[in-house]
């Protein structure tokens, strides 16, 4: 079976947008139950403003722990600026996400500077990671539509992209901020993108606003892409971009691939621990569009009688 790899951003764009503060504690317990899950990387914070994103203020305290309890988890941390580049190192962070979307106004409200600013900003990171040392992902965000500007044109993502590339970002993540794209546009995209970035560098990161997630995921797989961001229970979304909701669910594309012939390596009943988790912590239901599917097939089976031995 082919492998692919997805990388949960639960613990950072799902717990963004959370009105209910989650404590440190509370946010390694969730990144541990996605380790015992099997999944092998996870974006683990931000370091932002504190006053942008309130929820992310323990960002260095958290990757110092990380590093400690889980030192064998690939874990990556979004920075918008060389200034949380410094940060991130300071508490130990191996791998950095720039973000860099792909309109002028989505960056003024994201991370306050435009299009031409937040390149050269996103430029100077990658390079200055690459220097210390840390992987490097970049994000192109708004990639399909921006919330301000409409369709984003296809040139324009992949210019920003092939420079991300030229940069030397080990990873370009094509990302539907607010979960508008369909599996026909991804084909298109990924297969301009594909032209300019080896298909082995593309990850693709599908917020589910229309339901749509799992059938771009699955356009993305066509397309040849194997790497995947996902978030448990389906939470997340930019606190920026008005309409966002969470991201696809970890659970539901792991069932999606591993039901097409692809392995993951995680187990969805870890996932299924991980869920209820963050809902005891969110305080409300989680879980994406499988979960009431995939709880009742657990219980079937806690409740199937042994098999006899002998
Ligand atoms: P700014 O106000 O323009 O920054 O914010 P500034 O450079 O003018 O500095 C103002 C203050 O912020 C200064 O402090 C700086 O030191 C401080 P003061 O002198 O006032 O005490 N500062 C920082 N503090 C901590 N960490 C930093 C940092 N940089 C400056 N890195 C800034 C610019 C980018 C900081 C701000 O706009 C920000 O933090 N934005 C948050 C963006 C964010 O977190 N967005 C959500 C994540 S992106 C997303 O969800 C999309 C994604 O999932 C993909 C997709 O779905 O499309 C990735
Ligand atoms: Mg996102």
């Amino acid at each position: 079976m082919e492998r692919i790899h997805i990388t949960d951003v639960a613990p950072r764009d799902g717990l963004q947008n959370q009105q209910v503060q989650v404590s440190t504690a509370a946010k390694l317990e969730l990144i541990r139950l996605l380790a015992a899950a099997g999944v092998q990387s996870v974006e683990a914070t931000s370091f932002v403003s504190p006053k942008a994103v309130p929820q992310m203020a323990d960002a260095g305290e958290l990757v110092a722990q990380l590093n400690e309890a889980l030192p064998e988890l690939r874990s990556s941390v979004l920075v918008p600026n060389l200034k949380g580049l410094e940060r991130a190192h300071a508490a130990g962070a191996r791998e950095i996400a720039v973000v860099l979307s792909a309109t002028e106004t989505m960056n003024r409200k994201n991370i306050n500077m435009g299009l031409h600013e937040a390149t050269e900003v996103s430029a100077r990171t990658l390079a200055e990671a690459r220097r210390l040392g840390m992987r490097t992902r970049a994000y192109v965000a708004v990639a399909f539509d921006c919330p301000f500007e409409g369709e984003t044109p296809l040139a324009e993502v992949v210019r920003l992209a092939s420079r991300m590339r030229e940069e030397g970002a080990g990873e370009i993540v094509i990302a539907d901020t607010i979960g508008s794209a369909s599996p026909g546009q991804v084909k298109e995209r990924l297969g301009a993108l594909r032209e300019v970035v080896p298909v082995g560098q593309l990850a693709v990161h599908f917020h589910d606003t229309r339901g749509m997630g799992v059938a771009n995921a699955w356009a993305a797989l066509e397309a040849g892409v194997r790497r995947f961001d996902a978030s448990v229970g389906g939470i997340g979304g930019c606190p920026f971009a008005p309409g966002a909701a969470g991201n696809v669910a970890t659970e539901d594309l792991v069932l999606m691939a591993e039901r097409s012939g692809f392995s993951t390596g995680i187990s969805i009943d870890g996932l299924l621990d991980a869920v209820s988790f963050a809902e005891a912590q969110l305080q409300r239901a989680l879980g994406g569009r499988a979960i009431t599917w995939l709880r009742r097939q657990r219980e079937k089976r806690r409740m199937a009688p042994v098999a006899r031995t002998a």
